[in-house]
């Protein structure tokens, strides 16, 4: 049996006080549920981490998840924060290859692939993102950009290491848009992810790692995308900041 795994990704969104009332929030909406089936990760900003960890691990089958790590170990990288770091808060888990890093920062699979090494030597989980862009997907190569993606930034791993991932299929087009993939087009990709990671490491680690759907996911729409039998659960952006709809995703996974 695959892990059910729904991530909350508060992006650079609340503040304290707010990420607090948020917490307590989701608690209250999800009391009447029982969601035991599902891991709820939420991964606020670095700043609120050590505060929030012990607050939401507290909570029964929550964990904490940073939303980006350095590449490297320690040194004079002002402003930056180091795996180590965000282990030492008590998170398990860190987002890694966000479509929004790749993008507004710059950072490409090379980089990557030394972050997704220093967080795995520092026992973190990577959540690790890939997916195609517009341009890729209106000209049929949405296949190819993908596995661009998982050879140069993940197929370095060993198995034992790369079992260790989570991986979350984030179609560019749809994060944030309000446009999401079709059931069609998000089992379809998460099939092809499961058979690149099938050929290149074999049926035991595809068929037990973890696949998420992210972009535009929402209350409405996360039932259809979490039924497809590829697809175990799902990264919430705008959707994690409202204490109800988060809930109602996380209900939409089917036991
Ligand atoms: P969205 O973001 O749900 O707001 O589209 C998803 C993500 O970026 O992880």
């Amino acid at each position: 049996m695959r892990k059910k795994i729904v991530v909350g990704n508060w992006k650079m969104n609340m503040t304290f006080n707010e990420g607090k009332q948020l917490v307590d929030d989701i608690t209250n909406e999800l009391a009447s549920h029982s969601s035991d089936h599902v891991l709820k990760i939420i991964a606020p900003p670095f700043i609120h981490l050590a505060a929030l960890s012990e607050k939401i691990k507290s909570l029964k089958g929550f964990e904490v998840a940073a939303q980006n790590c350095h590449h490297l170990s320690n040194g004079a990288y002002t402003g930056e924060v180091s795996a180590a770091m965000i282990a030492s808060t008590g998170a398990n888990y860190v987002i890694i290859g966000h479509s929004e890093r790749r993008l507004y920062f710059g950072e490409n699979n090379n980089l990557l692939a030394q972050k997704v090494n220093i967080a795995l030597a520092n026992k973190l989980t990577p959540i690790f993102c890939i997916g195609e862009n517009l341009v890729e997907r209106n000209a049929n190569q949405h296949l190819e950009a993908v596995l661009k993606q998982l050879k140069e930034a993940l197929f370095h791993l060993s198995p034992a290491d790369f079992s260790r991932l989570i991986i979350a299929y984030e179609p560019v087009w749809a994060i944030g848009t309000g446009v999401t993939a079709t059931v069609h087009q998000a089992q379809g990709m998460h099939n092809y992810i499961r058979s690149e990671i099938n050929k290149k490491y074999g049926k035991e680690v595809s068929t037990t790692i973890s696949i998420l759907y992210g972009g535009s996911c929402n209350a409405k729409n996360a039932k259809e995308l979490f039924a497809c039998i590829d697809v175990d659960g799902g990264l919430i952006g705008g959707a994690s900041l409202i204490a109800n709809d988060f809930a109602a995703v996380i209900n939409s996974v089917v036991k």
